[in-house]
């Protein structure tokens, strides 16, 4: 089966397929494509929304089956802040030491310490007539001061308490093993080893 990931991040690209690799699948990614098409807005309320719009948005253009996903992260004291906001959480165009700092500045304001939050990623099917999604969360604090130098995001702030380190003090591979995304890539490809 042809599948194409919405997405142009070779590293995503590079984890995916190899979370894919005992699917059967073939692939592709926005890059591979001849004809290129301008990215949708990511309009949704929700991460389920977000990763549907753009898995319908491909799907329709390209007329193959599409998956696109969208994550971010959860604080619950805070309303769910940032949320689908996280990618832009300091303004559009904020970088990942921008968006830690306003998240460890907002915690400050409202007199938080070390609260609970987790990562949700939600990965979208669409093939032709079907839509299915998949989701993964990963439960963690948020802590007083960014530690460690691995990752990207807010992964120095996101302290896995059971293992009593930040994503950012973990390898790649454990990281990908507990993590949001690593859960809802798996059991799309559990899905898609029983339809392919
Ligand atoms: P995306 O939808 O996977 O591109 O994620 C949107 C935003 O959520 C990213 O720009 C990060 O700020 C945040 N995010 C999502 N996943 C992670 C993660 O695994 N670690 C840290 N930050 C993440």
């Amino acid at each position: 089966m042809n599948l194409l990931f919405a997405t142009t991040n070779a590293g995503k690209m590079k984890e995916v397929r190899a979370l894919l690799a005992s699917a059967g699948i073939k692939l592709y990614y926005l890059k591979d494509m001849d004809i290129a098409v301008a990215a949708p807005e990511e309009t949704g309320a929700t991460f389920e929304e977000n990763a549907l719009l753009k898995a319908h948005y491909y799907h329709n253009f390209y007329r193959m089956p599409v998956i696109a996903d969208d994550a971010g992260l959860v604080v619950p004291a805070l309303n769910g802040e940032p949320g689908v906001y996280s990618a832009r959480y300091a303004g559009v165009g904020a970088n990942d030491a921008q968006n830690n700092q306003k998240l460890l500045q907002t915690i400050k304001a409202r007199k938080l310490d070390r609260p609970e939050a987790y990562f949700k990623a939600v990965v979208a099917l669409v093939t032709e007539g079907e839509e299915h999604l998949f989701e993964g969360t990963c439960h963690g604090r948020i802590c007083n001061e960014p530690r460690g130098g691995n990752g990207f995001g807010y992964d120095p702030l996101f302290e896995l308490v059971e293992k009593s380190c930040t994503f950012a003090e973990m390898d790649i591979n454990l990281k990908n093993s507990v993590s949001h995304r690593g859960k809802a890539f798996a059991s799309l490809a559990g899905y898609l080893k029983k339809i392919v």
